[in-house]
């Protein structure tokens, strides 16, 4: 996730790009980039860029020793996916008299680049971003003028996308287009924005058009032009946001975290992007970051993580053992670096971290790569700490999470922990073609369930509010359920301060069932899979000690309205997929418990984002 900016009109445009790229940081904040032309002045100019690695400061620093001069610009803020966070993998990138900024993933970049270096093209950066500026160039150098480029080039591309495209040639105009990332054209007096989010330009402007999948735009001073890839015209009048600039940042939300909640099924989308192969029943090796050799050497898979990443773990082991039949373990960071595990050569160990620099795991990791381990990290922070340290990374691309409560990093690692068994099996024979096409169509399909079930927003929240004055609660589930019942439980108490216990159904009776009363709220997540009637039988015996059941059950159950006191229904989804699901609800139900308690839900007491210490 990154943020772009665009703005051509009459007025020097650097310091307002600026302005708009501070409202994005949240997207992204490892480098920044400008590019302007300067209009009319009766000369030819060469685009004018500029960008800086780190925080937004260190651009506006380079800014001011080296100022930017035009009237037409635009702007980037980096959160690297291909490509370490370094000044030549800053946007803009640059091709002959084209600069783009670019935010998405292109997922054929890699074919791209075989095309381009076969006609001679010299790249100067890491990133899969600087394949569209050579595109557009091709077609820029065959004759066409930037709009017609851009709409050629991008028929080449696939992938997601939001762009901003200026060049040499027609000072005048910025190209913009959309797939599957977001694009906001904001309409002022005789001037132009365009920007990843409202936020940028609601400073300027209240009235914007928010450009659909496919769509391209001719951006000047006088309006926008919106065309199809294709060609085919496009009307549609902008509207009016009435929401102050606070609110807008959050894109609405009240909360990070409750956008973030929101924003799952965009970064599983992101997660799966370029990774699965459907035809062959398959996960894309170049993308899970092992080498066969590695593979093939591995007898027993290690996770090590902490916290709400140590929960998706859980998951992770459950599937590498049912679809790759290989033996695993989940252990907490700092436990296992506290004492002397057995682990060597044969043994892959995979760390799991959103921040990808927590100590704990850093430490975990380390001792086992002395003790010679195969290692592998799964991680959110591109070229963090951790998978540096282990020396191959899958990056669970779901942007960066701002609430300190982890929500989509979370259901993004579960995404990431199913691609990995599904490779591991598919390479050791365990799981066939049909099984595996099966599995990842029902995958690719998850979105879709997810956007359903957060639709049941308003209803989690009614069911909220009681539960806002007790002092404790219990979140029981079992199979695939457990690891999510286990986080459900911490997520309320990181946020509501309620104290909470997630635990496997099976074990309530040997002993947290002395603790059920009419006072204790019973969570229980008991979707439709093998488990069912076992869970179904530990809900009975929490009613019949007065307590009182909240079910997170399939929709379609026609008994458990009977059992529990209130049931959310989640939509049916494969029985090893339910966690994407199940989980939504979870994360809605803490985030109105602490939101009715009035606590900090973004950044709750005592706790930090990433936490550097052991
Ligand atoms: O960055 P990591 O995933 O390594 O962080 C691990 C934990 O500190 C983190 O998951 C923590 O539990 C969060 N506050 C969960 O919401």
């Amino acid at each position: 996730m990154c943020g772009i900016v665009g703005y051509v009109g009459n007025q020097e445009c650097a310091d307002l790009l600026v302005d708009g790229l501070r409202r994005l940081e949240y997207r992204g904040y490892d480098s920044a980039g400008l590019a302007t032309l300067v209009r009319s002045d009766g000369e030819k100019r060469p685009i004018e860029v500029l960008r800086a690695v780190g925080k937004l400061g260190n651009l506006v620093a380079a800014l001011r020793e080296r100022p930017l001069k035009g009237t037409t610009g635009i702007g980037h803020t980096r959160w690297a996916t291909h490509g370490r966070p370094t000044e030549v993998n800053a946007h803009p990138h640059v091709a002959g008299p084209i600069a783009l900024v670019h935010n998405g993933i292109i997922e054929n970049h890699l074919a791209l680049k075989r095309e381009l270096s076969a006609e001679g093209v010299k790249f100067s950066s890491d990133t899969d971003t600087e394949m569209v500026a050579h595109l557009i160039h091709r077609e820029a150098k065959a004759g066409h003028e930037l709009f017609v480029a851009v709409k050629r080039a991008l028929a080449q591309v696939h992938g997601a996308y939001a762009v901003a495209v200026i060049d040499q040639r027609q000072p005048d105009r910025i190209v913009v287009a959309k797939n599957a990332s977001p694009l906001v054209i904001g309409f002022g007096d005789g001037e132009m924005f365009a920007a990843s989010d409202i936020p940028a330009v609601l400073p300027y402007t209240n009235r914007v058009l928010l450009l659909e999948d496919g769509e391209v735009g001719l951006l000047t001073a006088d309006g926008i032009q919106v065309e199809s890839l294709d060609g085919k015209k496009v009307e549609r009048e902008p509207r009016t946001i009435t929401w102050s600039a606070a609110q807008a940042e959050k894109g609405g939300f009240k909360h990070f975290m409750l956008k973030e909640i929101h924003e799952q099924p965009r970064a599983i989308e992101d997660t799966l992007r370029g990774r699965v192969d459907l035809a062959n029943g398959d996960i894309i090796a170049s993308e899970i970051g092992l080498d066969e050799a590695t593979v093939a050497k591995v007898q027993r898979v290690y996770f090590i993580a902490c916290g709400t990443s140590s929960h998706a773990t859980l998951y992770g082991r459950q599937l590498v053992e049912s679809l790759a039949g290989i033996p695993s373990q989940c252990e907490l960071a700092s436990e296992f670096v506290g004492r002397d595990p057995v682990i060597g050569p044969t043994d892959l160990v995979v760390a799991v971290s959103q921040s990808g620099e927590t100590l704990d795991t850093l430490a975990a990791l380390k001792v086992a790569k002395e003790k010679g381990a195969q290692l592998l990290a799964i991680a959110n922070v591109i070229h963090s700490a951790i998978p540096r340290a282990a020396g191959a990374a899958f990056y669970t691309h779901a942007g960066p999470e701002i609430g300190v409560a982890s929500t989509k990093c979370f259901t993004t690692q579960l995404a990431a922990c199913l691609l990995l068994a599904v490779y591991l099996g598919r390479r050791n024979g365990k799981l066939s073609k049909e099984k595996a096409q099966e599995l990842l169509q029902h995958t690719v399909e998850l979105p879709h369930h997810m956007r359903a079930t957060l639709a049941l927003d308003d209803l989690v929240r009614d069911l909220a509010r009681p539960l806002a004055s007790s002092h404790s609660a219990l979140f029981l589930g079992r199979g695939v359920s457990f690891p999510i019942a286990v986080e459900g439980a911490l997520k309320l108490k990181e946020i509501s301060y309620i104290h909470a216990e997630g635990y496997a159904a099976g074990e309530m009776k040997h002993g947290p069932i002395a603790l059920i009363d009419a006072n204790m709220p019973v969570i229980a997540v008991m979707p439709d899979d093998r488990s069912y009637e076992k869970i179904a039988s530990n809900v009975q015996e929490a009613r019949a000690r007065d307590g009182v059941v909240i079910a997170i059950a399939t929709r379609g159950n026609s008994e458990i309205g009977a059992i529990a006191n209130k049931v959310i229904y989640v939509p049916k989804v494969d029985p090893l997929l339910s966690p994407f699901i199940t989980s939504i609800p979870l994360q809605l139900l803490s985030y109105y418990v602490a939101d009715f308690k009035g606590t900090d839900v973004d950044q709750p007491r005592n706790l930090a984002k990433t936490v550097t210490v052991e």
